[in-house]
């Protein structure tokens, strides 16, 4: 597609065209036609203003405002011919648009720079998967919610080490998750409150010496203000930045998750079935019903967190303002917010579906010795020992029970005595899982009872 003029948008001092090779290197547009909503919206915010400052005729304005929404009727129609020779979206965008309104279309650059739109196209594209990304936290947070509360008092075993631990409830694991991922949630919303001011009309990198209206355009795209310095305003990519941390974090709280599933959807586990919606068969082995949506969404951080690291790198030690650099933001961005959306919304198709097996996890929680704490703190409690000693003789009960095949609650009150003279048969109550888990009522801890006031904030906070 090489153009052997010069460029059509700036080639006023080139004699010639640009190499093949680097037209191939400088074209954007193979990725940032993705940003045509965004550019379309961000030049008729831009046109208006023009109009309102007296800078362009009421009669260009309106034009160009309307020929924009021809140009982008076209994009929606798929009849726009994307030229690699215009490089990038912006000038794709405003040649075609000489096309359709003729002149006037070479009013709408006025006091304006690529280096503002593409800085303003871009912010609007990232807030709008911020917007995203805000929705479908909500949305997997009332599905973990939901298996929270059909579990409240479902008793598992809980791991330290992916060794039994001591038993929890369902509901507090999956509280668990709710909390991380309300983090995020918070993230995502902390992430968009600071990145919402508009670059528009920091102009090349210096301002603009034309009486523009920059609270109109902020206003007119929904930005809070307009950016303060426009040099940074310009040069500034940590709004992409944070997304992609607050991505990365969500991303791996998800695989974390994710992992979960691929363990307890196990033959040697069987504490969840994962629905066929979400499972998939082998193409040799007919007993086989793999976890496949779980694998990919614990391997999308690679990805996620790749881009992450990328666009640091691409950044770091950039003098200001713009360098073309910066054009390397947007595949990364681009990438890591269609993979989280993805990752998102299959994690909540997953856990919306999963079964939880009430007795395989019951039977779980009992396994391991997992009332040897609670054991401990009876010896504490009731018998006034100090911790420590009543750690060395629950550890003797343990060895003595496992040495001989059986759990602590199988023990006789002989047996019992034999390491420690003055343990009585009430010691058989805190034994139970069940007792376990109802004795655990500090705040934050996995009584039924704490776990059900969680859940209820919960509900209340994503009303
Ligand atoms: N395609 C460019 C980018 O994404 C637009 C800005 C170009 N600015 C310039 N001074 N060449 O960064």
């Amino acid at each position: 597609m090489t153009d052997q003029t010069s460029n059509r948008m700036w080639g006023g001092r080139f004699a010639a065209g640009p190499d093949a090779i680097m037209e191939a290197i400088n074209a954007s547009i193979g990725f940032d036609r993705r940003l045509a909503a965004q550019d379309i919206a961000g030049s008729r915010a831009h046109a208006a203003m023009l109009a309102a400052t007296g800078i362009v005729s009421d009669r260009d304005a309106e034009a160009i405002r309307e020929g924009l929404l021809t140009v982008l009727s076209e994009m929606e129609a798929g009849q726009f011919v994307f030229s690699a020779a215009l490089e990038d979206i912006h000038m794709n965008v405003e040649a075609r648009l000489k096309d359709v309104i003729g002149e006037a279309a070479g009013r709408l650059h006025t006091g304006r720079s690529r280096n503002d739109q593409v800085a303003t196209d871009f912010r609007l594209w990232v807030r709008d998967q911020l917007d995203a990304a805000e929705e479908a936290l909500v949305t997997l947070l009332r599905a973990c919610l939901a298996q929270a509360e059909v579990g409240a008092d479902w008793v598992m075993p809980g791991f330290t080490h992916l060794q039994v631990a001591q038993p929890v409830t369902w509901g507090h694991h999956m509280m668990a998750y709710v909390e991380m991922l309300g983090r995020d949630l918070g993230r995502v919303r902390d992430a968009r409150n600071r990145m919402n001011e508009c670059p528009l009309g920091a102009a090349a990198l210096a301002g603009t010496s034309f009486p523009i209206d920059r609270d109109m355009t902020a206003s007119e795209l929904g930005f809070d203000r307009p950016c303060a310095n426009s040099l940074d305003a310009v040069s500034d990519r940590d709004f992409a930045l944070e997304f992609l941390n607050v991505a990365s974090i969500c991303a791996m709280h998800l695989s974390r998750l994710a992992e979960e599933l691929v363990i307890w959807s196990s033959a040697q586990f069987r504490f969840v079935a994962l629905s066929d919606r979400f499972s998939t068969g082998s193409s040799i082995m007919p007993q086989k019903r793999n976890p496949d949506a779980a694998e990919l969404i614990r391997a999308k951080i690679g990805r996620i967190f790749g881009a992450n690291v990328a666009l640091m790198t691409v950044m770091k030690g950039l003098p200001l303002a713009y360098s073309k650099d910066m054009q390397e933001d947007k595949e990364q961005v681009f990438d890591a917010a269609d993979n989280l959306l993805l990752a998102l919304a299959a994690m909540d198709g997953m856990v919306r579906d999963m079964a939880p097996d009430r007795e395989v996890l019951e039977a779980a929680a009992s396994t391991g010795f997992s009332t040897a704490t609670d054991l401990a703190d009876w010896l504490v409690r009731v018998l006034d020992l100090p911790f420590r000693e009543a750690h060395h003789v629950t550890g003797s009960l343990v060895a003595m029970a496992e040495r001989t095949g059986r759990d602590l609650p199988d023990l006789t009150l002989d047996e019992m005595q034999s390491v420690h003279g003055e343990i009585t048969a009430s010691v058989y109550d805190v034994l139970g899982v069940h007792n376990s888990v109802a004795s655990r009522v500090s705040y934050g801890g996995t009584a039924p009872a704490q776990v059900r006031a969680q859940i209820a904030r919960w509900k209340e906070m994503l009303e």
